[in-house]
């Protein structure tokens, strides 16, 4: 299609109490605006222009390959379509221009609209919608004849229009160089004392030109969220909507409620995702996965056949059947390879598991690798900082960890070595070896039944 796209993320978003720009507010872990521009990605938009105001440092860093101009104030939606007039100078054929705060406007939708303007040669085409509860949305007043005549915002209404029940959703198709062309006739007499896009309807009509409007088949799409009760609506479509293409495509959720999903996440087929689990960012989950309950995985790859229990995984990789948890946390730079284990209450960042190894019950393991089928004891821990650097532990393949080994690093325990249970390794084991650092046993004959003939006598003085 090759249109342009054009999406108004300047305003504030006063009604949201926030000292958040409005659009950078998250929605499944994803900035509001980032939807609007997903979609008009989708549909085929491969120019796309943000217009940036309130919080515009934060808003840009939010976004990628996308061009921003800035509406250095906010004095409406017309004025900062004006504001983006150099960027899109070169521009000839459709602009779609769309609200930042309008997250579940889908992709065929903008297509519709972009065709609906293409096919009839008007100067501009709007989405409508038809709402039971209009309150708020710009109107659409029609002439005699069905055709749309202008736009009123909702402050501007006139009494006999309030009861209008057909809405403008904020979306519009233009052509490019007539939108630009009349932007100037725009006022700002008005209720808001504002610069109305809305009010280009009426302009470009007056100079005899056409406007068409499409109406949406799914009138929820179009919310445009303003409050925090609009945005708590906006999380439940799309989680609605997300679960539901992932279900349809092979995906069990025992409670799709309890399952919140990212836009850009992938599942693969027969994978289980139970009760209380997230999947955000750029997570992507294999086929035949068990996922929850009460897991939250951010920007990680798991692999067919693996179960992640009650845990927590950032930037992580899980390999084939791999296993995670119950209360496992895989911080940045984990990676287990196939069959690998991460078990109860243990945490890893920044160390490579390999194939088959083990690290069953509560374990901290930091900038270590650890070998095919090492199998790592209870309350192991590498002691890899030393207040002041961080320092690498080597595990070769087979060794094995006693339970509550301290590993000081930097050091290396050999393939095929096995250390004591509570020593503590500061020196690299051999290969083969039994590393063992413990203080000597010694037994102090009768100590305990001395202890508790003393009590009996105490007691048959004291009556205890
Ligand atoms: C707007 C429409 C209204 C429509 C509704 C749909 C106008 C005048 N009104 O009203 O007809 O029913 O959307 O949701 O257009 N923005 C800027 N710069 C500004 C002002 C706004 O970039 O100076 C951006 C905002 O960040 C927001 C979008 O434009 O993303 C819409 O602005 P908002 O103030 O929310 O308009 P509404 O009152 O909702
Ligand atoms: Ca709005």
């Amino acid at each position: 299609m090759g249109a342009a796209a054009l999406i108004l993320a300047a305003g504030e978003g006063t009604r949201m109490k926030s000292g958040l720009p409005k659009v950078a507010h998250r929605i499944l872990g994803v900035p509001m605006v980032a939807y609007a521009i997903a979609a008009a990605r989708e549909s085929g938009c491969d120019r796309i222009v943000v217009v940036t105001g309130h919080g515009a440092q934060l808003v840009e860093s939010l976004l990628d390959d996308v061009v921003f101009v800035r509406q250095s104030e906010q004095l409406g939606t017309g004025h900062a379509v004006m504001c983006a007039s150099d960027a899109l100078a070169d521009i000839d054929g459709s602009l779609v221009v769309l609200s930042g705060d309008s997250p579940l406007l889908r992709a065929e939708t903008i297509t519709r609209l972009v065709e609906a303007r293409e096919r009839s040669g008007a100067a501009a085409a709007v989405l409508t919608a038809s709402l039971s509860d209009p309150s708020g949305y710009g109107r659409i007043v029609r002439g005699e004849d069905g055709a749309l005549i202008s736009i009123v915002e909702d402050k501007d209404l006139s009494p006999d229009q309030r009861s209008i029940g057909e809405v403008n959703t904020g979306t519009y198709c233009f052509d490019t160089r007539l939108l630009f062309a009349h932007l100037r006739h725009l006022s700002n007499t008005n209720a808001q004392g504002e610069y109305y896009l809305t009010d280009t309807v009426g302009v470009l009509r007056a100079e005899g030109l056409a406007v068409v409007d499409v109406a949406t088949d799914e009138p929820e799409e179009i919310l445009g969220v303003n409050s925090r009760v609009q945005l708590a609506e906006a999380v439940k479509v799309l989680q609605t909507r997300i679960n539901r293409a992932h279900m349809l495509a092979g995906v069990t959720m025992t409670d799709p409620d309890l399952v919140w999903i990212g836009p850009d996440v992938t599942i693969g087929k027969d994978t289980v995702l139970e009760p209380m689990t997230f999947l955000l960012g750029d997570s992507h989950v294999g086929e035949e996965c068990v996922i929850g309950p009460d897991s939250r995985v951010t920007d990680s790859r798991i692999d067919d056949g693996a179960v992640v229990d009650s845990s927590i995984l950032m930037k992580a990789i899980v390999g084939e059947s791999a296993t995670v948890g119950p209360r496992a946390y895989l911080r940045p730079g984990t990676v287990l390879k196939k069959m690998a284990k991460a078990g109860t209450s243990v945490e890893i960042k920044n160390s490579t598991l390999g194939e088959g190894a083990k690290v069953p019950h509560l374990s901290y393991i930091g900038d270590a690798t650890i070998g095919a089928s090492a199998n790592v004891g209870a309350g192991t821990i590498t002691c890899n900082y030393d207040g002041v650097r961080k320092h690498s532990t080597v595990i070769g393949d087979g060794a094995f960890i006693g339970s509550d080994t301290m590993l000081v690093a930097p050091v290396t325990v050999g393939e095929g070595a096995v250390t004591a249970a509570g020593s503590t390794i500061t020196r690299d084991v051999p290969a083969d070896a039994l590393g063992i650092e413990r203080s000597e046993q010694r037994h102090v004959e009768g100590w305990a039944r001395k202890q508790r003939t003393g009590r009996e006598r105490e007691g048959d003085s004291e009556e205890r």
